[in-house]
């Protein structure tokens, strides 16, 4: 095959990356996502649907989702400007990437922990941004002298993201160590990516007033809306105007606006209900993973959790097996400290039930150590 000439003006870094695009699978239980699985009731549905009947498809949407900006900065207490929504926080996460990209003479740099989620790392490398990655403690902890030095290798970090909850270790780390790491960076930038916060009730580092070098992320993904793809951030005064440049206008649809308005005024009764509910399958789930024989479930502050299986080979037999029955889970045993382990999410009660009955037939002496 012959390679067209104009190859050569392709990144070099995006030949080793992946394409992240995931076939849909028909499933019995889809706990591969992080998802919130409760389903609307049919009410809210419906109300949904007579929202979206009014609005004009002929029309292009608020330019950067103004009515929306300004319930989401309501319930954090701050002025509109300081909200920017993008199409998920993936979307986001690249305008911080390319805001903050560094100048030639001066190559930017990200520092992630890891394990942590996938984009912030997948992001960079797509703009040619060099990330350092701090591998967590074997408890899934922030490694905190690791990250020190990582922060201040050559002229500093640009970008640094902490995911709290973190995906794919469910961990919520110590809310110290980040205070600490912000204060003792000032010449980074902080992502404090609250994405998963709402399976951690209480726990929040939101406040008015975080330090000029933080900027505060979360989604609705994780509270019954990932369809919409709506993300949104709070961002310190200077980067406002920054990220505002390197967004696109419209970029989140009229449909999601509309959709994500009606939610966040009439239904957080029903979303609270829904999450209620599955903060209590959470538990469910993590009872059904420790009958798994010499398994270890680790801490679960976000809506999945994470088990390590013994012998670590165990795992991608499993995940396999279980996705042959249409239970679909992570397998992430190839992850940095995650050897053997699988990431399962917190599915609606009739899918945990799902899960058990698989987990038995699939694993020799499921339930037999149960105390
Ligand atoms: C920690 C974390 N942040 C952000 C996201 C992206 O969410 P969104 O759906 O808003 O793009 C995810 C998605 O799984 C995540 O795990």
């Amino acid at each position: 095959m012959t390679t067209s000439q104009w190859t050569r003006h392709l990144r070099p870094a995006l030949a080793g990356l992946d394409v992240y695009d995931i076939e849909p699978l028909p499933a019995k239980a889809r706990l591969a996502a992080n998802e919130l699985a409760e389903p609307w009731p049919m009410e809210v549905v419906q109300e949904i649907g007579k929202r979206v009947a009014q609005i004009e498809l002929n029309r292009y949407p608020d330019t950067s989702g103004r009515k929306l900006r300004a319930l989401l900065a309501q319930r954090h207490g701050v002025e509109p400007d300081a909200v920017v929504i993008g199409c998920g926080s993936d979307e986001l996460i690249g305008f911080l990437l390319t805001a903050l990209g560094g100048r030639p003479s001066e190559p930017s740099f990200l520092v992630v922990p890891t394990p942590t989620f996938h984009m912030y790392g997948h992001a960079a490398r797509c703009r040619g941004i060099g990330v350092l990655e701090v591998p967590l403690t074997e408890e899934l902890e922030l490694d905190e002298p690791l990250m020190h030095e990582a922060l201040d290798v050559a002229t500093g970090a640009a970008l640094c993201f902490l995911a709290r909850p973190n995906n794919p270790t469910s961990s919520l780390w110590d809310a110290a160590v980040i205070e600490r790491l912000i204060a003792q960076h000032p010449g980074t930038v902080f992502v404090l990516d609250e994405a998963y916060t709402s399976y951690a009730p209480g726990s929040t580092l939101w406040r008015a007033g975080l330090p000029d070098n933080v900027v505060y992320m979360s989604t609705l993904s994780k509270i019954g809306l990932a369809g919409l793809r709506v993300g949104y951030c709070v961002a310190p005064p200077a980067l406002r105007r920054p990220l505002n440049v390197v967004r696109n206008p419209y970029n989140v649809s009229a449909t999601s606006q509309a959709i994500a308005e009606l939610v966040l005024t009439k239904f957080e009764g029903v979303q609270k209900a829904m999450l209620t509910r599955s903060l209590a399958a959470r538990q469910k789930l993590v009872g059904l993973l420790g009958k798994i024989p010499r398994a270890k479930v680790f801490p679960a502050h976000a809506n999945f959790a994470v088990v390590r299986l013994d012998p670590a080979g165990e795992a991608t037999r499993v995940a396999e097996a279980l996705a042959q029955r249409g239970v679909l889970v992570k397998d992430a045993s190839a992850l940095p400290r995650l050897a053997g382990c699988l990431r399962v999410g917190v599915g609606t009660n009739a899918e945990l039930d799902v899960l058990a009955k698989a987990l038995a037939e699939v694993i020799p002496g499921y339930g037999a150590d149960a105390k």
